[in-house]
């Protein structure tokens, strides 16, 4: 498929939900999912124009573009800079070939050092690095030379993913042997412990940062975001009716440039229902909390629906209410499913 005319889908997409916004900035645009660093300059540059020329972006917006160190080209990253991505995600995952093998990567420790230090050379100075734990057959030693080796370059986040195997994945059906699960809780624990004292700050669950995301953080404040592309989602409330909503894009990109191609627009939207089990999915998530103002204007609802759990959960020792702003506590940010679910 010419990515001219997948970009092109891209902008008739994001018309069709313009509408969504009303009337609200743009503060953070993440471009993931796949590999948009396979597009073209030229076709990355067109969509970022047509980007701006329908939103209304913050002077000061984080525009990330999430990358596969295999696809690496300077010239083109130099391009990508220029055309307004100001934070890189780099999709490392590890710095053991033999770890990137097993994980079906296509690139190499020495490809991933490779296009971190040639991301720094054409400009980025906000780019995150994605790490994995709990890899097959995956030694503590291993596990923190990893995280040695992204501190050393000095990014301004990182992302410590622990492997999940995903249903309807290649691993969900051939399941790699993975190390015992207290002994992914103890790398999790001595990463988590060496990332921090390099100066990052872990503020969700997986997620360090010396400049946290805003478009994570949004995120997991049950902020609004549209979802444009193949298989994307978008969360919107209805500022009038404070109705919540998601929006689902076709799957398959075939499906996809079907629809924007097309004419019929008629895509589905599902309403949220249970808003406040959403909201505490994710603000539960952050491991320095949130403003309970936050749970009200996100969901539209009064503190009374939460009360009563609220003071279970405090009691129970998984979380603090002190000056109107709920923390969850070690023990209950360490058991942050138990916690979330006390309010489905
Ligand atoms: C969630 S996005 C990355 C967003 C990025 N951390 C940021 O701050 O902008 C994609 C990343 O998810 C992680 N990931 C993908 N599949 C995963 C899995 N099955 N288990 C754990 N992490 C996974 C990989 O590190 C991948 O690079």
């Amino acid at each position: 498929m010419p990515d001219g005319a997948y970009v092109e889908a891209l902008l008739a997409d994001l018309e069709k939900d313009l509408p969504y916004l009303q009337g609200r900035p743009i503060h953070s645009i993440f471009m993931g999912g796949g590999t948009p660093s396979l597009l073209g300059s030229d076709e990355l540059e067109r969509l970022m124009q047509g980007l701006y020329q329908n939103l209304n972006i913050d002077k000061d917006a984080e525009i990330t573009l999430e990358t596969n160190p295999g696809t690496f080209e300077i010239d083109k990253f130099a391009r990508f800079r220029e055309s307004g991505i100001n934070r890189l995600s780099i999709g490392v995952q590890s710095f053991n070939d033999q770890h990137l093998r097993q994980l079906g990567r296509i690139h190499s420790s020495d490809e991933a050092a490779h296009a971190i230090e040639k991301a720094k050379e054409v400009g980025f100075d906000n780019f995150n690095i994605d790490l994995m734990h709990g890899l097959e057959g995956q030694t503590m030693k291993q596990c923190l030379s990893d995280v040695e080796m992204a501190l050393s370059f000095d990014s301004t986040h990182i992302s410590f993913y622990q492997l999940t195997l995903e249903p309807n994945t290649l691993f969900a059906k051939f399941p790699p042997k993975l190390p015992d699960d207290e002994d992914i809780w103890a790398m999790g624990a001595k990463g988590a412990a060496l990332i921090e004292s390099h100066g990052h700050q872990q503020y969700e669950i997986s997620a360090y940062g010396k400049i946290p995301s805003k478009h994570n953080m949004n995120y997991w404040q049950f902020g609004d975001y549209l979802g444009i592309g193949a298989g994307a989602h978008g969360k919107i409330t209805n500022c009038k009716t404070q109705t919540i909503f998601r929006t689902l894009k076709p799957k398959s990109p075939k499906d996809y440039m079907v629809k924007f191609q097309g004419k019929d627009l008629d895509l589905p939207i599902k309403i949220i229902e249970n808003t406040t089990f959403e909201f505490m999915l994710n603000a539960l998530r952050l491991k320095q909390g949130f403003d309970l103002a936050l749970f009200e204007s996100r969901t539209g609802k009064s503190l009374n629906v939460i009360g009563e759990r609220l003071s279970i959960a405090s009691d129970l020792g998984l979380l603090s209410v002190e000056n109107n702003r709920l923390t969850p506590t070690s023990k209950g940010f360490d058991f942050v499913n138990n916690l979330q679910e006390m309010f489905l």
